[in-house]
Parts: C-alpha cells; sequence; structure tokens
C-alpha cells in the first residue's frame, strides 16, 4: 500500500494521527518513517512538520532510520527483568550476531527493547513483528526466530 493509499483509509482528522503513521511504517518494507511521509502527514492533517515530528519522536514504536523487515521487541519491564528477560539480548547476539538497536546485514532483523507486551503473565516476553511470545528460553527464542528467516 503507498502512502496515498494509507492516506485515504483515513479521515483528515488530527485524532487519525498514530493511525496513519502506523500504516505508513508498517507500510514501508523497512520498517521506519521517512521525512517525506512526515511532511505528507503534516500537509493532510493540516497540522505542522513540527508536531508530526514531536510525536515520531516521543514514541519508541516509530523509527526515523530503516530497520529490519521483523522487528525484534524484547520486553524491558519489571515482571519480565525479574524473569532475566535481559539476558535475551545476549542471546540474540548469539544468534543473529546484533545488540539492541542494530539491524542484521541482511535487512531481516532488527533488535530494539519495548515496554509491557501485556503478557506478564508468560514473561519473560517477546514481540516479533505482530506476533508475542511467552515464556521464552534459550531454546525457544532459536526456533521463534527460525520461523521468520
Ligand atoms: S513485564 Fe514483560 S510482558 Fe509485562
Amino acid at each position: 500500500m503507498n502512502r496515498s493509499e494509507v492516506l485515504e483509509r483515513f479521515n483528515p482528522q488530527k485524532d487519525n494521527l498514530l493511525g496513519i503513521l502506523h500504516g505508513l511504517q508498517n507500510g514501508n518494507p523497512n520498517n521506519y518513517l521517512t521525512e517525506s511521509d512526515l511532511k505528507a502527514v503534516a500537509e493532510y492533517l493540516n497540522i505542522t512538520f513540527s508536531h508530526v515530528f514531536g510525536v515520531v519522536t516521543y514514541y519508541t514504536m516509530f523509527s526515523l532510520k530503516q530497520r529490519g523487515k521483523y522487528i525484534i521487541r524484547i520486553c524491558n519491564s519489571p515482571v519480565c527483568n525479574m524473569k532475566r528477560s535481559l539476558s535475551l539480548a545476549d542471546e540474540i547476539r548469539d544468534l543473529l550476531g546484533i545488540g539492541v538497536g542494530e539491524t542484521t546485514g541482511d535487512m531481516l532483523f532488527t533488535l530494539e527493547y519495548t515496554e509491557c507486551l501485556g503478557r506478564c503473565d508468560v514473561a519473560p516476553s517477546i514481540m516479533v513483528a505482530e506476533d508475542v511470545y511467552g515464556n521464552v528460553t534459550r531454546k525457544s527464542l532459536a526456533s521463534i526466530i527460525k520461523k521468520y528467516k
């Protein structure tokens, strides 16, 4: 879906800013928003570029730099941290050779931290693309990642 098609799905109301930004980012194969996207959104919603830029830089789910096709998000909130989720970053470094904030050379995966994924009951949790996984162990992590290769 190109930019015009994404915009046309939404009425030009400020309330739709987040939905439009998500739509544009999801439609980009590199999971990011371009400066041109931000300008188009500002014009479409009749708001300033700095307003759009402020929203994009406030929310960690948006990115202004190219990322992998799949974003791996490790929950970095208290319950998952207590269940040693931070070590998952080391496991992913071993599996994919990337650290937090980095992207694999084939542009397939980017690793990020995120806040609570709402699955504290099965901590530690991670999210890959739109899928959330719980009770993640070293072994299950390898098979989860394999699904996206
Ligand atoms: S603290 Fe990790 S899913 Fe809630």
